[in-house]
């Protein structure tokens, strides 16, 4: 018996990398369950004696679950007669006595969860309802070595504890294998979904973008930059002018986190040069890149994150004949300018001045984690009505990521530069009028 998956290329990574964290998230009709469903029927088909439990938050019936889709699956693979669907028990039958059972976490708790100790795949479906209270619960009970936890999702919210757990937090991330799959990756969508989608995509935007494309709901009205100044952003193409100034910002690592960002600004262009990050480097390796950078981009200004231990490398750029200056995220807001709301700090103030940019021009990467990092940030006002930008150490404690491209971004902000053509015709300009009275 040959079994030959003919699934969407997008989903490949899942197939053939091996990872104990597995993802597949996206909007409708990407087939997103049909390929889960399909890895499944596979590896029972494949491997006699394999124990596989599908979940999923509520399983009020067994109609809920995806026992219907394996029970199709397995017959469309013609491996139907492997399978024994027993519904009166929510399980089924399959090779060498393995065994694939149905069931919603919510009617789980300490006790009964045990029965999951020996299985070798969990795969949860519909998993962005899935509460932290069933992930945690269902983590440590599939424990068997070389033991898998599939997830399936439609992106929510930023916060749904699967997405932040396999798309944000970076503990995860030597674990996990995720894919972002969408209805253009689907080429076996059928008529009838496709004319779905074009019913929405006339009407609601932002309701096409969350049912069609993935994207989170309806987005916080806390969050400080919106979803849609982004992609804006992403989708210009930058168009340089020789009065624009070249500035370095330098993103420190710190709480625990290991990357460090450097990423140069030309002007409203944050998009041909891409950031530059560096894991796990200390202080002098982070030093070193940034006097390389300074050398081979001459730029007109270099702002780094002094913070933590950013601090020794702004010391040692500085030791080294370099000049940079110095931020303090916590430090003062110093100026007033122009579009941009009274703010708390330097960095609310840097964040405000870029998404200032943002509004009038500025191009950025096209990227899904600088969309993350940008929009990530919550904000509010302090007693004094000033902006206040959810500090990296809150973030961290919602369990997202600190947004370190976007920090590093918002660095080519901290001051105004001049570019240094500009700098020098106004110097000659100052000296031709520069009429002495005897
Ligand atoms: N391997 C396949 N062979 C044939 N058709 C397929 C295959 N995979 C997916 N399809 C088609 O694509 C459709 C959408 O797939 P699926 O239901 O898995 O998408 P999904 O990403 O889970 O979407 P939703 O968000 O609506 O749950 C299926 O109904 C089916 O018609
Ligand atoms: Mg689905």
């Amino acid at each position: 018996m040959i079994l030959k998956p003919d699934t969407p290329a997008v989903f490949e990574p899942l197939w053939t990398q091996s990872a104990r964290y597995k993802g597949a998230h996206g909007g409708r009709g990407s087939a997103k369950s049909w390929d889960r469903g399909q890895h499944l029927v596979f590896r029972h088909a494949m491997e006699p004696g394999l124990n596989s439990a599908c979940l999923r938050e509520v399983q009020a019936t067994l109609k809920d679950s995806v026992f219907k889709l394996i029970e199709d699956t397995a017959r469309r693979l013609e491996v139907g007669g492997l399978f024994t669907p027993v519904p009166s028990d929510s399980h089924i039958k399959c090779p060498g006595g393995g065994v694939m059972i149905f069931r919603g976490m919510n009617d789980m708790n300490a006790d009964n969860i045990k029965s999951l100790e020996g299985f070798d795949i969990a795969w949860w479906e519909e998993a962005q309802t899935a509460t932290q209270r069933s992930l945690d619960l269902l983590r440590p009970t599939i424990r068997k070595p070389g033991s898998e936890l599939w997830f399936s999702w439609n992106p929510r919210l930023r916060g749904d504890p699967v997405d932040v757990m396999l798309r944000q937090d970076r503990r995860f991330e030597p674990e996990r294998i995720v894919v972002e799959a969408n209805w253009r990756d689907n080429p076996m969508r059928g008529a009838e979904l496709e004319k779905e989608r074009l019913l929405d995509l006339a009407g609601d935007e932002a309701r096409y973008r969350h049912i069609w494309e993935g994207d989170y709901e309806a987005e916080s009205d806390m969050q400080f930059i919106g979803g849609g100044l982004v992609r804006e952003a992403m989708a210009r193409e930058p168009n340089p002018t020789i009065g624009d100034e070249l500035v370095l910002g330098v993103d420190v690592a710190r709480f625990g986190d290991d990357r460090t960002v450097i990423w140069a600004r030309r002007g409203r262009d944050a998009k041909t040069m891409p950031p530059i990050i560096l894991k796990g480097a200390d202080t002098m390796q982070v030093a070193a890149r940034v006097m390389a950078e300074i050398d081979r981009l001459k730029p007109d200004g270099v702002f780094i994150d002094e913070g933590g231990v950013g601090g020794g490398v702004v010391d040692r750029c500085r030791q080294m004949g370099y000049s940079v200056i110095g931020v303090n995220f916590g430090g003062k807001a110093d100026r007033a300018i122009e579009g941009v709301p009274k703010c708390r700090n330097k960095r609310a103030q840097m964040w405000a001045t870029m998404r200032e940019w943002l509004r009038e021009g500025g191009c950025i990467p096209d990227s899904r984690d600088l969309e993350m990092d940008l929009t990530g940030p919550l904000y509010g006002f302090d007693v004094n009505n000033a902006i206040e930008i959810e500090k990296k150490s809150d973030m961290k404690k919602r369990g997202v990521s600190s947004p370190d491209e976007a920090d590093a971004l918002a660095l080519t902000f901290a001051y105004p530069v001049v570019a240094r053509s500009i700098r020098r015709q106004q110097e000659a300009q100052a000296q031709s009028e520069w009429h002495p009275v005897w």
